[in-house]
């Protein structure tokens, strides 16, 4: 499947499960505009419809990027910023879209991270970036703080403290500055990049699908609710999963040695 849609590209490699959304508007270093947004619900829901159509899981994994080699996103677009209602800039039901969509998805961050492009990022499960990468929260040169939740999100993973600085300051820091508070997963070498992205989303791809969700939502969970929710939440899903073929299939394979497991997401 690919389809091109205003201002973000949607792809689905069937065979793998994997589907990439790119951000594509690279003459403006991917700036987030309405259309945008609006695409980036879009794409989800094409990719939604497409495991609607399968018996079991059709996605496994999604990945966003952005179009070109300098930017993932740099953020909000700021042409024509000043007298808009803020509604304009609701970042909030595309931020939810990513953060609920079932299948893990992965922000695959080359060139400058910033603003609503890094709280696009953070709403997703797992940030990958290049070593050459930038990230930071610009807003406040322009009177404004990061406005879909970007000082909160970065205070759940690295304080704060890293937060505040973040924001305050609107310095852009290295992708290993920032792996090193915690907010990217992992850093790579711009040669090796691709690869390495590609090698960590083919893994993911590789598990049981079922699985892969539950966990998801159990780390959504754990930050939304208290351990004793958390935990029954865990409890519950752990036992539906034992019902499922992909966790008889895990076991077999286990129990036969050489014997590659088939996970469909039934
Ligand atoms: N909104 C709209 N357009 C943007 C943009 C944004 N957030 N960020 C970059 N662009 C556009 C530039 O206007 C420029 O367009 P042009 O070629 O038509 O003049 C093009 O993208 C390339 O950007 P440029 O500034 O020339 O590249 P650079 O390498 O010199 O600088 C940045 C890169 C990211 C440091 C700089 O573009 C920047 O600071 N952008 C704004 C970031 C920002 O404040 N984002 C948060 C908004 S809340």
């Amino acid at each position: 499947m690919h389809e091109e849609l205003d201002a973000v590209t949607v792809e689905f490699d069937a065979e793998e499960g994997i589907g990439t959304l790119t951000l594509n508007r690279p003459d403006a270093l991917n700036a987030m505009n309405g259309q945008m947004r609006a695409d980036i619900e879009t794409g989800l829901e094409r990719l939604a419809e497409r495991d609607a159509e399968e018996d079991g899981v059709a996605v496994r994994v999604v990945v966003i990027e952005g179009a070109g080699e300098k930017a993932f996103c740099a953020g909000a677009d700021i042409t024509g910023f000043s007298g808009v209602s803020p509604a304009a800039f609701d970042a909030h039901g595309m931020r939810d879209s990513v953060i609920e969509f079932p299948a893990p998805v992965v922000a695959k961050i080359e060139g400058y991270c910033l603003g609503g492009g890094l709280e696009l990022a953070l709403a997703c499960d797992f940030r990958i970036a290049s070593a050459s990468s930038r990230l930071g929260f610009p807003e406040v040169e322009l009177g404004l703080l990061p406005g879909a939740g970007g000082v909160q999100y970065v205070s759940r993973l690295a304080g704060p403290a890293f937060a505040k600085e973040l924001a305050m300051t609107g310095e852009h820091v290295s992708a290993e500055r920032a792996a090193e508070e915690g907010v990217i997963n992992h850093v790579h070498d711009d040669e090796e990049f691709e690869e390495a992205v590609r090698e960590f989303v083919e893994t993911l791809a590789g598990k049981p699908p079922l699985a892969i969700r539950a966990i998801k939502d159990s780390g959504n969970v754990s930050v939304e609710t208290d351990l004793r929710e958390g935990r029954k939440y865990d409890r519950r899903v752990f036992s539906t999963l034992l019902e499922t073929d992909d966790h008889e299939e895990g076991a077999r394979a286990f129990a036969e040695d050489d014997y590659d497991p088939e996970f469909v997401g039934k």
